[in-house]
């Protein structure tokens, strides 16, 4: 589970991370935006070495949704990220920028955007930490699940090696989370479901299907 902190409240980020991680967030996800690669500015190493300094234990998942990722593994990874993932559309080779991003001590992701064949993600199956499929158009939060991305799912996770994770990011909430889970997910990335709800832990037990602990019913009178 990784709370993507797009849809948090930007004025109380500190207060809004501790909360999703004490409600059992796994990682903080952290998407970067160049308006280039995708249409839209977010976060850049600033923040990253922010939410580092208020939390030094949390994994820091950061998202390149950049045209050249290979100018920013290395800010980002002094700004205390754990693990970096940039997109195949612009690295169609990425075992080079895998390689460079592990020399800086983080783990390296490859992700692949809805329109993108699967063939194409072929060569980061033998240097990728992580595969991410991409469930929504990437450069904003709150958009509808696409459900065309599961069979890419499926055909990630049976080629996949035993140490690489699957991502999926876009339109998670509890109701999309159970065909994600059904078809090999094992990360499941979410903003607005998650900012968005009452109760965030609630909300988190709810996206990785756990049982919701119902309220004690009154004894019978
Ligand atoms: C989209 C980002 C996502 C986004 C998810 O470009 O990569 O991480 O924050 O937002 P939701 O969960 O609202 O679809
Ligand atoms: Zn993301």
């Amino acid at each position: 589970m990784a709370a993507s902190i797009l849809s948090a409240d930007f004025g109380h980020l500190a207060d809004e991370c501790a909360a999703v991680l004490d409600a059992g967030s796994d990682l903080l996800h952290i998407d970067v935006m160049d308006g280039h690669f995708v249409p839209n500015l977010s976060m850049g190493p600033a923040v990253c070495a922010a939410v580092r300094r208020a939390f030094p234990s949390a994994f820091l998942d950061v998202h390149l949704m950049v045209t050249d990722p290979a100018k920013f593994i290395e800010p980002f990874a002094e700004a205390g990220a754990d693990h970096l993932t940039f997109h195949i559309e612009v690295e169609p080779q990425p075992e080079s920028l895998c390689r460079s991003i592990r020399d800086l001590g983080c783990s390296a992701g490859v992700a692949i955007n809805p329109e993108t064949p699967i063939e194409k993600l072929r060569p980061a199956l033998d240097s990728a930490d992580l595969l991410l499929v991409m469930s929504v158009h990437p450069g904003f939060s709150g958009q509808k699940f696409l459900a065309e991305v599961l069979p890419k799912c499926a055909a990630i996770s049976e080629r996949r090696s035993p140490n690489q994770r699957l991502e999926i990011d876009g339109g998670v909430t509890a109701a999309t989370a159970v065909a994600c889970r059904a078809h090999g997910v094992e990360v499941l990335v979410t903003a607005s479901a998650l900012f968005g709800s009452a109760d965030y832990a609630a909300e988190i037990a709810a996206i990785r299907g756990e049982p919701v602990t119902a309220p004690t019913a009154s004894p019978p009178r």
